[in-house]
């Protein structure tokens, strides 16, 4: 532990306050978190926290989330500008549009989008709950945003409703290709092939196993197999490496790196917590709003 570590697991308990980090997080700010998770287990998390302050170690939308799940609760940022570029892709005027244009469907959006876009829509998703709640929906229609890649995913899992997708994509996951799977076979014949459900269906199609962040970790975990390859971002590879490692794990690509969830620092954590730095704030109209989508998706699990 360092001295910056230690610093912070004092602080934190002085002010009352929880660490929540998402596992593409760096390791240094892993260690120190009280929960690692993907985004539906953040958000789970930040709902039941009983600490006065929520610090959310990720990306501008898992901080709104908590905001909006548990609204009386300061929630802090510790990088403010690490935002989501897939989230940036929808607005609230695109959703009004197209529930005009579809008015008996659904409205679905991945939790990768903003407060004011939950706000305008029916229910919210994230990687591991989305196949459960569109088949919990009562439509036959769903518009689903803004993730096309994820809203393929679902619409091959649920044949039997019919799905408008919105052209937003992680600009992360959706540069791999086929080819890189083929390529990474090559080299590592006898892995398994884990795939993020944000990369395009030609590399979900090569998948032996398709999930979230969460759902990749246990799948190693409890796998008798030894070698995987791994399609989402390093983090994952990194936090496999330290909590299993006597499996052997590949990144499917180098590229398969987040800038924005790279941008927050153990610093930056240790500042937000001596300075209160930097709080979500949200329209209550936007908390109440967004609230029903996502409690919504909480109560389906
Ligand atoms: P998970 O919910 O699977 O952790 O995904 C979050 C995310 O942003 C993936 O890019
Ligand atoms: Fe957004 Fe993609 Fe980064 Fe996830 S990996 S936070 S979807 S840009």
């Amino acid at each position: 532990m360092t001295g910056i570590q230690e610093r912070i697991l004092s602080l934190k308990h002085e002010k009352n306050a929880v660490i929540l980090a998402h596992f593409y997080q760096t390791m240094d700010i892993q260690k120190i978190a009280d929960h690692v998770g993907d985004s539906f287990e953040l958000a789970c998390r930040a709902q039941a926290a009983d600490e006065s302050t929520i610090i959310l170690c990720g990306v501008r939308f898992m901080a709104e989330s908590a905001k909006i799940l548990n609204p009386d609760k300061k929630v802090l940022l510790p990088a403010p500008d690490a935002g989501c570029p897939m989230a940036d892709m929808v607005t609230a005027e695109d959703i009004v549009r197209l529930k005009k244009q579809y008015p008996d469907a659904a409205v679905m959006c991945y939790v990768n989008s903003s407060a004011d876009v939950k706000a305008e829509c029916d229910i919210c998703c994230t990687s591991s709950s989305a196949v459960k709640i569109a088949r919990s929906l009562s439509e036959k229609r769903i518009i689903f945003v803004p993730d096309q890649n994820l809203g393929a995913y679902v619409a091959s899992q649920v044949p039997d409703k019919e799905f408008i997708l919105y052209q937003g994509f992680c600009p992360i996951h959706h540069h791999v290709s086929a080819s890189d799977v083929t390529a990474a076979k090559t080299v590592h014949p006898e892995a398994r092939v884990l795939i993020h459900p944000e990369c395009r269906s030609e590399v979900v199609k090569l998948a032996d196993y398709v999930g979230s962040t969460s759902g990749i970790i246990d799948y190693v975990k409890n796998s008798a197999d030894r070698e995987f390859i791994i399609g989402t971002e390093m983090g994952v590879v990194e936090r496999l490496k330290r909590i299993a490692p006597e499996k052997n794990v590949y990144l499917l690509a180098t590229r398969l790196v987040c800038p924005n969830m790279k941008k927050t620092r153990i610093s930056d954590v240790l500042n937000s917590l001596e300075n209160d730095v930097y709080e979500i704030t949200l329209p209550e109209y936007a908390i109440k709003g967004a609230f029903k989508c996502l409690d919504r998706m909480v109560k389906v699990q």
